[in-house]
């Protein structure tokens, strides 16, 4: 009797457990989802269509996760929970042109992770927990674009793109970094868009873009620039964009500038500039054709003559989000009198809003 109790109990427990490679790929709609994947992708005829992971809890993604050949053009693991990528995980993945990694926990990339991945065009990396990159850890990877946005990543190592190809743009906002060091973008003389938005950069070394004679667009919006020296933007010879907004620049030396010889565009908004040669910037990037220079701690009358400076050079002053119940010209706002040093620009809009509501004085 206790046999048959015991044996009856086995069976429950048998049948009561899912079965554990009950894990299952289908193709629907030209897609093929894989559901409940917890480790290894099953053996199955993988043609030129995206594969998305769905359901799935994968910690670890290694050259055993998924062995197969296969022609899948684009690899969805995002939202998985993936914390680890090991070495030569992708290699069998010939024709992949989209690897979506972002919005998981990867802290750590093996080096070499990417190694075959030879017709890429985005390696999304967005939203993770990565810290540290190791110098190299993208070797042996062919991809237009790169997205590390999102992430924790404090310092840049030397040469840390080193053994990369084909990368036009490589977007690092949204990070913690602090330190970049001289040579962090070895390799990288055909990137075009860098974006360093939204992190804690206070100072660039000396040297730092002699790697990117290509470079574009540089982004440095929301960092904490104070000032610049003669020699930090050698090298960009080509940029055609620079975002400087939401720094802390107060006076504002465009000398520095002079190595650009194409920049078109330059934005300077919310900083807490009082006190721009708009002359001077002119004799500095005179192929300038577009300025962002709203929300900094302008006098009216400074205001009011660098705009008449920029419209006699035909310089367009771009004002996405204009100040209309603000003192202000053109929907930049101003204040009256002179500013002869440097005011929170907080502080100077309340100003500008306050000095606005007392017109109505005018009819007393
Ligand atoms: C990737 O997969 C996630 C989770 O299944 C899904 O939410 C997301 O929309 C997919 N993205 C693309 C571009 O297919
Ligand atoms: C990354 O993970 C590997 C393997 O788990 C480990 O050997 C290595 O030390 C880790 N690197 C960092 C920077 O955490
Ligand atoms: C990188 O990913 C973020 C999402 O976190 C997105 O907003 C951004 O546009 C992406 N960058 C590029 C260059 O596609
Ligand atoms: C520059 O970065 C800021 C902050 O992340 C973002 O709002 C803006 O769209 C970026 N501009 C360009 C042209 O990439």
């Amino acid at each position: 009797m206790r046999e048959e109790i015991f044996s009856i109990i086995v069976l429950f427990i048998i049948i009561g457990t899912p079965f554990c490679g009950a894990q299952e790929c289908e193709f629907k709609e030209k897609t093929y989802i894989c559901e409940n994947i917890n480790y290894e992708f099953p053996n199955f005829f993988y043609g030129n269509y995206p594969l998305r992971c769905q359901d799935c809890q994968i910690q670890v993604f290694d050259h055993k996760s998924f062995p197969w050949e296969n022609n899948l053009n684009s690899f969805n693991l995002s939202f998985t929970g993936l914390e680890f990528i090991g070495q030569n995980s992708f290699v069998g993945f010939k024709n992949l042109q989209y690897l979506l990694l972002q919005n998981n926990l990867i802290k750590n990339i093996s080096k070499e992770a990417f190694k075959g991945l030879n017709q890429l065009y985005e390696l999304n990396l967005q939203e993770n927990k990565i810290r540290i990159i190791e110098a190299g850890f993208l070797k042996g990877l062919s991809s237009n674009l790169v997205n590390i946005s999102g992430n924790f990543l404090e310092i840049l190592p030397e040469k840390a793109f080193f053994g990369s190809q084909a990368l036009l743009i490589l977007d690092l906002s949204k990070n913690k970094l602090k330190q970049l060091n001289k040579d962090s973008f070895f390799n990288l003389e055909e990137l075009e868009h860098l974006d360093l938005s939204s992190n804690q950069l206070c100072f660039m070394p000396l040297g730092l873009f002699k790697h990117l004679r290509g470079l574009k667009q540089l982004n440095l919006s929301q960092n904490k620039f104070k000032k610049f020296n003669f020699g930090t933007f050698t090298g960009l010879k080509n940029l055609i964009y620079l975002n400087l907004n939401k720094n802390l620049l107060t006076l504002f030396d465009s000398s520095y500038l002079l190595p650009l010889m194409h920049l078109n565009k330059l934005d300077l908004s919310s900083n807490a500039i009082y006190n721009l040669d708009a002359n001077d910037l002119m004799l500095n990037l005179p192929t300038l054709r577009a300025i962002v220079l709203e929300d900094n701690v302008f006098s009216c009358t400074l205001l009011k003559n660098i705009l008449q400076f920029f419209k006699s050079k035909y310089v367009e002053v771009v004002n996405d989000n204009p100040r209309y119940e603000f003192f202000n010209i053109n929907g930049i706002a101003c204040i009256d009198g002179v500013i002869l040093n440097s005011i929170s620009l907080d502080y100077f809009l309340k100003k500008s809003q306050e000095d606005a509501q007392l017109l109505h004085t005018y009819c007393q």
